[in-house]
């Protein structure tokens, strides 16, 4: 048996599933509703217990180190998922007899968007593990090029093929910035401004049906809070268009993601202003303003103007546009933009048009 959360998040459990139908070795997924359940789910059938330290979508912290001695206890093994915790909250798995860790860089780490995962085990573990993915980065000696492979010792036979290392050397930027700073400093600023951002909504938005999903306990949440609210998708696509970004997630969660290197406290009090204002005006009933495609404008807007927004454009002999910068200040479903155009003939100018814009990946001016 496989023990974890059904609210895990999918990658993890789609993972297990594709694992256990591929061995077919009787291994089966056992799913809990409640982290309170884990501890009677975990027993001498269980294979390993795989747990998000942070939920996604709750912010749900457990407890690392009585959860791994559950789990010892019962003769298993501990695998962490760390994606939502490094970075965001201090994790000590050689402290707490882990057994296995993984995590995504592109989140707290500020690996951006298909930076690495990685993986932690300790030395207890490493030598036993068979690797799989099988690649040459993982073998012994990879520049021998043996057709035979050989797992290298430690924990480099978790590698497999090439690294990405672009990847790689932008998360090495990311990791400088904390280097400047610790953990528990970073801990204390994170609870520090998800307690305000509580605080504002339940003061400001507290007419609204707004209901806290994630622990007020600090011991139980993680860099984040989230609250349901019925028309949470809505209200998630209001914000966004509103400059606060942040995510919605099925059901009715809103997400609010508290990085401590740079989210600042005034940055939780805007959220919710902003916030307060989308749910008075009902402005999320609305469909939002979407940033539409430097090309589609420039059509849209070259057509409404007879070729040129300042009314010569094709008439007086300009080859067109060139490039054009745009500087959205929207509303839900107007945008004024600043238009600035290079004609290819002539210097830049700029103008500000107002333009009524549909929902719709190829929005244009109606
Ligand atoms: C808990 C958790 N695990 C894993 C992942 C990453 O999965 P993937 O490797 O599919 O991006 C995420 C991404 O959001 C996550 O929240």
């Amino acid at each position: 048996m496989i023990v974890s959360e059904r609210s895990n998040f999918p990658t993890d459990l789609y993972i297990a599933q594709g694992l256990i139908e591929q061995l077919d070795r009787g291994y089966a997924l056992r799913l809990v509703d409640d982290p309170s359940e884990l501890p009677a789910a975990i027993d001498e059938n269980t294979a390993l217990a795989m747990i998000t330290h942070v939920n996604y979508r709750t912010g749900y912290m457990h407890d690392m180190a009585a959860l791994t001695q559950t789990i010892h206890r019962a003769g298993t093994l501990a695998v962490w998922d760390l994606a939502h915790s490094v970075g965001a909250v201090p994790v000590d798995l050689n402290g707490v007899g882990a057994d296995y860790a993984v995590g995504c860089t592109y989140k707290y780490l500020n690996g951006g968007p298909g930076s690495p995962a990685f993986v932690w085990v300790p030395k207890r573990h490493q030598n036993a593990f068979s690797q799989p993915l099988s690649g040459w980065w993982g073998h012994k000696k990879p520049f021998e090029m043996n057709p035979v492979y050989r797992p290298d010792d430690g924990i480099g036979r978790f590698l497999c093929g090439t690294q990405p290392i672009v990847s790689m050397s932008l998360v090495e930027c990311g990791l400088d910035v904390f280097l400047q700073t610790d953990m528990l400093s970073l801990r204390r600023k994170s609870l520090a401004v998800g307690d305000l951002f509580i605080k504002l909504v339940e003061e400001r938005c507290g007419a609204f049906p707004l209901s806290l999903a994630t622990s007020r306990e600090h011991a139980q949440r993680g860099s984040q809070v989230s609250f349901e609210h019925p028309n949470g998708y809505e209200v998630m696509q209001a914000l966004i268009a509103r400059g606060v970004i942040d995510d919605y997630r099925e059901p009715r969660i809103l997400r609010f993601g508290f990085t401590p290197l740079y989210t600042r406290f005034v940055d939780a009090w805007d959220a919710v202003e902003t916030l307060r204002d989308v749910l008075a005006t009902e402005s999320w009933r609305a469909p939002p303003v979407r940033r539409a495609r430097i090309g589609d404008l420039r059509t849209t807007i070259m057509s409404e103007t007879k070729g040129c927004p300042f009314g010569h454009g094709a008439q007086s002999g300009e080859k067109g546009w060139h490039d054009a910068k745009l500087d959205f200040s929207d509303s839900m479903s107007t945008a004024t933009i600043s238009v600035s155009i290079r004609f290819s003939t002539r210097s830049v100018r700029s103008r500000r048009i107002t333009i009524t814009t549909r929902c719709c990946s190829s929005c244009s001016i109606r």
